[in-house]
């Protein structure tokens, strides 16, 4: 069964004090929640141990922003899939564009962070997209079918069926200008037949598949009305517990 699934990627904001009221804030309002839809939230590194005190009460799943490549050992200032294992953090971001354009991290690195989350059971939420010039090349198919195929297609199928992809066109991350549903429509629906021609089937229906870029409590509604959006990763609109949930509740 696919999962409908709204994810809060908080980037590198909020203080100690500022994390805990965000999250007793959203913890608070998941005590009456009926829905079916899987809320996680991705706080910095830092806070993710106070989360997951969260998680365990609450029916919130925790996710890191990151994770090494590398498994244990003299790897300074790096945080491992084992670590967070360990800590009750269920989810991982991994590929998401900041990370590449920033902290040059390239597809046979994050092909490898992905393959250490599996082997931790850890749920990869894998970012793709294409940028501005790309999309006005008309590149964008070509660009995110690259990114598929070298961070993905070493998994074998019962991996892949473990893992989530987050289509994130660079040009509509934190500019209010969202990808309109029509271009997420068919760049989903893309990225479920490329998946369904290597891993089949099973995996391809099963796959959630979320929306990222600029989505917030207003276009919400629209994007999840398509056949292939199952959800979305938020950036920005995630900060707040109104405007985080009231995307939830977009299903
Ligand atoms: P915004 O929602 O702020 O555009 O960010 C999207 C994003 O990068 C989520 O990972």
């Amino acid at each position: 069964m696919r999962q409908k699934i709204v994810a809060g990627n908080w980037k590198m904001n909020k203080n100690f004090s500022e994390a805990e009221e965000l999250l007793d804030a959203i913890a608070e309002r998941l005590e009456q929640y009926k829905g079916d839809v899987q809320l996680i939230v991705c706080p910095p590194s830092v806070y993710l141990e106070l989360a997951s005190d969260y998680g365990e009460e609450y029916p919130l799943f925790v996710g890191a922003q990151n994770v090494s490549q590398f498994v244990k050992g003299a790897y300074t200032g790096e945080i491992s899939a084992a670590m967070l294992t360990s800590m009750g953090v269920t989810h991982c971001i991994v590929g998401h564009s900041e990370r590449r354009k920033y902290f040059g991290e390239t597809d046979a690195m994050i092909a490898e962070k992905i393959k250490s989350l599996l082997s931790f059971e850890l749920t990869p939420i894998y970012c793709c997209g294409e940028t501005l010039e790309e999309r006005n090349q008309n590149r964008h198919r070509e660009v995110v079918a690259g990114q598929l195929s070298e961070a993905l297609f070493h998994l074998t199928e019962e991996e892949m069926g473990e893992v989530i992809i987050a289509y994130e066109p660079v040009w509509a991350i934190g500019t209010g200008v969202n990808a309109t549903p029509q271009q997420a429509q068919e760049m989903h629906d893309f990225i479920r037949r490329f998946i369904l021609d290597k891993f089949g089937n099973e995996v391809a229906n099963n796959l959630s598949i979320l929306y990222g870029g600029s989505c917030n409590a207003q276009n919400a509604k629209e994007l999840f009305s398509m056949p292939d959006v199952d959800g979305g990763l938020i950036g920005g609109a995630s900060l707040t517990v109104e405007e985080f949930l009231a995307i939830r509740d977009s299903f």
